[in-house]
């Protein structure tokens, strides 16, 4: 197999406030926490460190505070080997955050506070790409967790610079269906579909009515039933692995950042799924986001 090229990842950054309980409190109910624990998050972050633990060069655009969680961040994304010269800092903004609580199966809800994020603009886009961070980028990766002005303009940069383009719409979705033409590939979940064009039982369909808002291909992963894959042609499928579920936080990203890796690596589809769906399975093993992305050897003796 060809050596990995470089994954830049387009994103957010927050502070996971995670609250464990025994069931998701409904509307208008008080419940008490076993436990609470302070973690790095944000579903760029997240992406980030699991493309760099998989093995490959990995860089990272984001926007962060000039704040004592900033400098937690960046010091995390370093000691990770992502590559964070393109991150700014925002003086007149807070680090973002998420507020999370996960449930004794493992389940969460997440409620994420942007800040620095919502403020990464299309000119930090500009400043990078003038800086060379998408010259030599294999697969660029962008969510919905920064503005979509300014997911438009990375990928459109990074198709311009010749690479292979992911969007995982999970996050603010209320553009997503305006930026599907700048993606070689969708990843998101079948509620995120749903959001975007509608609810169907059938993976196939909402797959069909993605493509035709213009994006290369289409993943949609669907929690216990595994995933698809569909690019008007093809059709893939790929199991989930069983595993005991401690945190499902971060499951998406892991599969995200796999993907890009076995991609940038130049596997074909199947490998690329196999990889994902590993990855996911291996981060629901673990508590947190960025903590339970899974190594290389993770991935691979879930694998064997
Ligand atoms: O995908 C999980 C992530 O979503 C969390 O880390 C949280 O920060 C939110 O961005």
């Amino acid at each position: 197999m060809s050596p990995c090229g470089r994954v830049v990842v387009v994103g957010s950054a927050n502070v996971d406030h995670t609250v464990w309980v025994e069931h998701l409190p409904g509307p208008g109910e008080t419940v008490t926490a076993r436990r609470v624990s302070t973690s790095a998050g944000g579903k760029g972050l997240n992406q980030a460190v699991a493309a760099a633990r998989m093995g490959a060069p990995t860089s990272f655009l984001g926007c962060v505070g000039r704040d004592a969680d900033g400098d937690v961040l960046l010091a995390l994304l370093d000691d990770a080997g992502v590559d964070v010269q393109t991150v700014a800092r925002h003086a007149q903004a807070r680090t973002g955050t998420a507020a999370i609580t996960v449930d004794q199966h493992g389940e969460n809800t997440i409620v994420v506070a942007p800040e620095a994020n919502g403020l990464l603009d299309a000119e930090h886009v500009a400043q990078a790409g003038a800086a060379g961070l998408f010259d030599h980028a294999a697969v660029v990766v962008a969510q919905l967790e920064c503005p979509p002005s300014t997911v438009a303009a990375a990928l459109a940069a990074a198709r311009q610079a010749g690479a292979i383009t992911m969007l995982n719409p999970a996050g603010d979705m209320s553009g997503a269906a305006d930026l599907l033409h700048l993606a070689d590939l969708c990843i998101l979940n079948h509620t995120e579909a749903a959001a975007i064009v509608g609810p169907t039982t059938d993976p196939a369909e909402s797959a069909r009515r993605l493509l035709a808002l213009g994006c290369g291909s289409v993943v949609i992963t669907k929690g216990a039933a595994g995933a698809w894959f569909f690019d008007g042609g093809n059709e893939r499928h790929v199991e989930t692995h069983r595993v005991e579920v401690v945190d499902a936080t971060g499951a998406g990203d892991a599969f995200c950042g796999a993907y890009a890796v076995a991609w940038a690596e130049g596997r074909p589809v199947d490998e690329r799924l196999a990889w994902a769906s590993a990855a996911g399975a291996s981060a629901v093993t673990r508590a947190g986001a960025a903590q339970a992305m899974p190594t290389r050897a993770d991935v691979e003796s879930l694998l064997a």
